[in-house]
């Protein structure tokens, strides 16, 4: 065991640099990149779509994710308090706080609708391991999944089981709870993504899922395929809500910051890329798909493929169990902020405070779970006029979609905004240079001119897209 003081609420430091990459990594790959990339691309235009996603892990990403760290590592505190005292140390107003709590709340609002996902996935290791798969035809598969998600006790049933399976990891705290598991399955993940890829391969239209991915159709970009992109990346990193500076607060002091974050992106982005090369190859050999499939794509499309291939039902239930084991290791960082919260300001005990957040967030998620179901067209449509002008803040969304508008396109951001403009102009520079001491002075100028750059260009992004302008300025582009 280390010997420095606990940190936080009284958890040790991961055991070494490498459980944590693992316990970062576990939080930044899951149902973002394998059911979420994947139908994300698929939705906007494939190569388009994939090169401004690499674009933004690389210039925005990579940087806020070194940028978490070290706010974390440096305070070796939660979120709010972490951002709070670093500025309080800084000589700034202690109100930075806001930003964790503001990350708290975009946890809070994603679980809720991760957990029903989550419960999808759990669902079909089921189906899967009761050899369900054989031989499905494309109208059995729309049933399957539709029947699954088209009833709400059924889908309300397994989304409790997921949640329920993250509260106990959690209430045993980040390192009992989290670093046993991670440790073995991190490498089983990626060797099953590695098999699936090898088999889609040999069975689909590799050539065409390649061609798809990675020959972008500039035609296709627009102001939603760029906003779609960003929201993506950050979700994909877990970037902006405070989940990786959480973590960050247990990293051993002498590991580098910059090396951990490029690790971890690196993993992360090949996970998503590796998702879509095991998908698309298929989709594209089996007519009766469409790339457009929407959140259902994994679910509909893979147990087809896997009824078509020799010893299908085994690959189909080491896929669903993969695809749950991942989002478990990510919901558990999105539940950590919000149970780090209540221990730290609130004074619960972590069981207690586990088990209250863990209900509140189940509860929010029964509408996500009826937006597949009994209010799938109870839609929401926000337009007003001002002047002349409409500006379309919410276009027709039901209860799942403003969720995930909210999270993806706006607090995710603008948490990353904050961060980024944060350790770029607030926090000192002596603070910031320490924890990135290791690395090459060339190494802190870039990163610290990514960061002060990449939060204006950022906040402008977001600003324009909120209000309907960044569409016009496709449209005069001619890139619409
Ligand atoms: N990165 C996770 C995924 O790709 O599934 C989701 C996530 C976890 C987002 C933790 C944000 C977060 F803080």
């Amino acid at each position: 065991m280390p010997s420095q003081p606990a940190s936080t609420d009284g958890n040790i430091y991961w055991s070494s640099r490498l459980a944590f990459i693992l316990a970062a990594t576990g939080s930044a790959v899951g149902l973002g990149n394998i059911w979420g990339f994947p139908y994300k691309a698929g939705e906007n235009g494939g190569g388009a779509f994939v090169l401004i996603y690499l674009a933004c892990v690389l210039a925005i990403g990579l940087p806020i994710m070194m940028s978490e760290i070290l706010i974390g590592r440096h305070t070796r505190k939660n979120p709010i308090q972490a951002m709070e005292r670093m500025a309080v140390q800084s000589g700034h107003s202690p109100r930075w706080r806001w930003v964790g709590l503001m990350g708290v709340g975009a946890g809070f609002l994603i679980l809720s609708f991760y957990s029903v996902i989550g419960g999808w996935a759990l669902a079909y290791v089921f189906r899967a391991l009761s050899g369900d798969f054989a031989e499905i035809t494309p109208t059995v598969a729309n049933e399957v999944f539709n029947s699954l998600v088209g009833d709400p006790e059924r889908s309300m049933a397994w989304h409790t089981l997921f949640m329920v399976a993250v509260v106990l990891v959690v209430s045993k705290g980040v390192n009992s709870g989290l670093e046993r598991i991670i440790k073995w399955l991190m490498p089983t993940l990626f060797v099953i993504l590695l098999v699936l890829v090898g088999i889609a391969s040999v069975m689909g239209d590799y050539g065409a899922a390649v061609n798809y991915l990675f020959n972008p159709d500039f035609s296709k970009l627009n102001s939603e395929v760029v906003v779609a992109a960003m929201g993506q990346a950050f979700f994909s990193l877990s970037l902006g809500l405070g989940a990786i500076m959480m973590y960050g607060a247990y990293l051993p002091d002498h590991a580098s910051v910059a090396k951990t974050s490029l690790a971890i992106v690196g993993a992360d982005t090949a996970v998503a890329l590796i998702s879509g090369l095991a998908i698309f190859p298929l989709v594209f050999a089996i007519p009766e798909m469409t790339t457009a499939e929407g959140p259902s794509l994994v679910f509909k499309v893979l147990p087809q493929i896997f009824g078509k291939i020799e010893g299908g039902g085994f690959v189909s239930v080491m896929f669903f169990l993969l695809l749950v084991i991942a989002a478990i290791t990510s919901a558990v960082s999105l539940l950590e902020p919000v149970v780090s919260w209540l221990v730290t300001q609130k004074g619960m005990a972590r069981d207690r405070a586990s088990h209250v957040a863990g209900f509140a967030i189940w509860f929010l998620g029964l509408g996500t779970v009826l937006s597949f179901s009994s209010w799938s067209d109870e839609r929401l449509t926000i337009a007003p006029r001002i002047g002349d002008r409409i500006f379309v803040l919410v276009d027709g969304k039901n209860f799942f979609e403003i969720v995930e508008f909210l999270t993806f396109s706006l607090m995710l951001p603008l948490g990353g905004v904050m961060i980024a403009y944060f350790v770029g102009f607030i926090a000192s520079m002596k603070a910031t240079r320490r924890q990135l001491a290791d690395s090459p002075r060339a190494v802190y100028s870039t990163w610290l001119f990514m960061v002060r750059n990449v939060a204006p260009i950022l906040g402008v992004i977001i600003l324009l897209n909120m209000l309907g302008i960044l569409d016009s300025i496709f449209l005069w582009l001619g890139l619409s």
